[in-house]
């Protein structure tokens, strides 16, 4: 876990503080050098079986993908702050698993961490019910994704043709396939798995921790001082009670124009926004056809300048899309 502090060069700046402030929210079951020292660098099945709640404020996620820096050395970072759950559990033992049917068993064994037992997921959390799948999904899709996986979910690459064939069949409803127990040459039993990254959220899909969820900001490269921070993104049923604007989780940077425009989509309430980069302020704002996880680009043609952004949707529970939008400039 590599904390902003890392690539700060100017100590005792505010930047130093992105990371810790959220650990200061008290959240986290154990303190993080404890944690650190149980998951063994890296090697999970060295250890128990434990829960931790932690925040990700993604600050360094956000560095990897495109910020936007003025010449002036002003750099622009958008960031979302969510909490996650992170889990290892016991793998089920060959006791538990020698009754079942081959789909179920392999379901059992490689999907339930995230799917469930009951196979109805964390949709709150982005993890979809498979439940009715089959009235959703053709089967060739779903023998298509256990193998190349997509977005969080991860790619079973080393399971059969016979063992895909049969936890699709479990997941369609059809009926048992004779159980086939581990063959001899099976890798050793891991005791322990990682349950993937479930976002921690409440009852009604919001983060478990107090807003700001998202925010951007200008932080003077030359100083390390901020110069603005604020809200990025909004639930709207919440605003409309009178909750100042939350900010929202968010992927996809800015890009600032010449004429002091700091031009943004990335939020999941599927707005792009301008804001004055000088102040934070927001300028104006627009519903696109589907959110907007995306840097925008802009471009001249004949003397006219256009910034244009991707709307792909499909992203932490949010509606899928599929067109370029492009805005002319006044
Ligand atoms: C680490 C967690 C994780 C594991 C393990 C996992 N999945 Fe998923 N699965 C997901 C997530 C997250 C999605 C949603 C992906 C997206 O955003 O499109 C998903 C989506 C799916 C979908 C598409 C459902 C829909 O309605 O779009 C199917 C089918 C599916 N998983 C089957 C499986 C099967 C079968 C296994 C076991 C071989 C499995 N998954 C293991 C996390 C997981």
């Amino acid at each position: 876990m590599t904390s902003l502090a890392a690539f700060q060069t100017i100590p005792g700046a505010p930047l130093r503080g992105f990371f810790f402030r959220a650990i200061r929210l008290k959240y986290v079951t154990a303190p993080l050098s404890a944690l650190g020292s149980k998951i063994n660098g890296g090697r999970y099945n060295a250890v128990g079986a434990f829960e931790v709640y932690y925040l990700a404020p993604n600050a360094e996620v956000a560095l990897r993908e495109t910020q936007a820096v003025d010449p002036s050395g002003v750099l622009y970072v958008n960031a979302s702050e969510m909490a996650w759950v992170a889990s290892l559990s016991d793998t089920p033992k060959e006791a538990d698993l020698a009754g079942m049917d081959l789909g179920h068993r392999r379901y059992t064994e490689y999907c339930v961490a995230c799917h469930g037992l009951e196979r109805k997921g964390l949709p709150a959390g982005g993890i979809p019910s498979l439940v009715d799948v089959g009235k959703r999904m053709r089967r060739e899709e779903v023998f298509n994704q256990i193998t190349t996986g997509k977005k969080m979910m991860p790619g079973f690459t080393t399971l059969s043709k016979a063992d895909k064939d049969a936890i699709v069949g479990y997941l369609f409803g059809d009926g048992a396939v004779a159980g086939a127990a581990a063959p001899a040459d099976a890798p050793p039993r891991i005791p322990y798995r990682f349950n993937g990254y479930n976002r921690w959220v409440d009852n009604r899909g919001y983060p478990a921790i107090s807003p700001p969820w998202g925010s951007l900001s200008a932080i003077d490269l030359n100083t390390g001082e901020y110069l603005w921070k604020v809200t990025l993104g909004e639930f709207k049923e919440l605003t409309a009670k009178g909750i100042p604007p939350t900010g929202a989780e968010n992927y996809g940077g800015p890009v600032a124009t010449a004429g002091n425009l700091l031009f943004i989509g990335a939020t999941k309430d599927g707005m792009f926004r301008a804001f004055d980069k000088r102040t934070g302020k927001v300028l104006w704002q627009t519903a696109l056809p589907a959110s907007a996880f995306a840097t925008p680009s802009t471009y001249m043609v004949n003397g006219r300048q256009y910034v244009v952004i991707a709307c792909g949707g499909a992203k932490v529970g949010t509606a899928p899309g599929d067109s370029y939008v492009a805005f002319a400039l006044p």
